[in-house]
């Protein structure tokens, strides 16, 4: 039996950081071997907030810096299909499609598109960016995905994905399996200032690219225990960044322990609590910086993964299509007019 499928992947928006890996990343990487995984660079998703020039220019290099990220990581472009979703115009058509099975209201209550369009400064909603999550259908479709690793905002972008292959089934015949939605460990990692969310654009994150140094830098910046201003008073844990991330990125658990202890105690200093945690991220993220190296050193590589990974994803949305069109009935007139087409344009050539 054939092996089911994967499809996820992120916008362009630069380099990714530890909160992308602990949500996703580590999750895709894990289940290459048991799926067939496609992993997109949604570049048109972009143009939902950010459809200036400027904007547009600064997507290749962040395309770019997003395939390093993901080689780095430990995905494998032997096994794993990368590729660029503008370059694969069945994509536009399928929204098409997909727009016509789903409601403005259901729209409207997508939580994350009015998160969006705040970030964006955007007083009204564009009609682009409330068909955000069905362009991400169309995305997840395509290659007829069964899973969709991601993190937890893109968990009702997901549901509606699961609606409009549901819909198109029941309208049409079964072309779509229903695909889940897969979270990771860590939903939502708190960002380095104790703020919820670690995310770029709010400026609290450890990048997967950073330094040991700026790893270093960031962690003694740290947000902890306001109350605690001197290291014999006793402080907390719970809900601490510190210890957060220690829980997620530090192996040592007798070492976390005995950290925690002390620190309840009012019996250590911030300082190791941080070395200690900066030690174990940069452990961590080591392998990755390695690899990472490794790829940037080969010129035209990146550019040539994501050519490959395109002309596959290609073939899969031909094929999908094709069947989308012959279920509901659409290809029949479609072949016919194809076949005028031709014939007309034979005629003139031999007039
Ligand atoms: N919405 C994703 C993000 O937040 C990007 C994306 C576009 C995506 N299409 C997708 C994720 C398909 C998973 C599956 O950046």
């Amino acid at each position: 039996m054939s092996k089911k499928r994967i499809l996820t992947g992120d916008r362009p928006t630069g380099k990714l950081h530890l909160g992308h890996y602990v949500g996703s990343l580590k999750n895709r990487v894990a289940l290459q071997d048991k799926y067939e995984c496609f992993f997109i660079i949604a570049d048109l998703h972009m143009l939902t907030t950010k459809p200036s020039r400027e904007a547009i220019e600064a997507i290749g290099q962040n395309a770019h810096e997003l395939v390093l990220d993901y080689l780095a990581c430990g995905i494998d472009p032997s096994k794993s299909v990368i590729y660029l979703q503008s370059a694969v115009h069945e994509v536009c058509e399928m929204n098409l499609i997909f727009e016509n099975l789903v409601t403005v209201p259901r729209l409207q209550r997508v939580p994350s598109i009015k998160d969006m369009a705040k970030s964006a400064n955007l007083t009204e909603i564009p009609f682009g960016l409330l068909g955000y999550p069905v362009l991400q259908a169309a995305d997840i479709l395509m290659p007829r995905a069964h899973l969709v690793p991601v993190g937890k905002d893109n968990e009702s972008h997901v549901e509606l994905t699961r609606e409009i292959a549901r819909r198109f089934n029941t309208l049409y015949g079964e072309v779509f399996p229903v695909p889940d939605a897969m979270i990771g460990d860590v939903p939502t990692l708190v960002g380095t200032d104790g703020n919820a969310k670690m995310s770029k654009s709010l400026n609290n994150s450890i990048m997967l690219s950073d330094s040991a140094k700026e790893v270093e830098k960031k962690v003694a910046g740290m947000y902890t225990d306001p109350a605690r201003i001197r290291a014999d008073i006793p402080g907390k844990v719970k809900g601490n960044p510190v210890f957060i991330y220690h829980d997620i990125f530090n192996p040592d658990t007798a070492e976390v322990d005995d950290l925690k202890e002390r620190y309840k105690k009012g019996k250590v200093g911030d300082v190791e609590v941080k070395q200690k945690l900066a030690a174990a991220i940069n452990n961590f993220l080591e392998p990755i910086r390695e690899r990472r190296s490794q790829y940037e050193g080969q010129k035209g590589l990146v550019e040539e993964i994501l050519f490959e990974g395109t002309m596959k994803m290609r073939e899969e949305a031909a094929f999908t299509l094709k069947e989308m069109k012959k279920a509901m009935g659409l290809s029949g007139v479609w072949n016919k007019i194809s076949r005028k087409a031709e014939e007309a344009r034979k005629k003139r050539e031999r007039a």
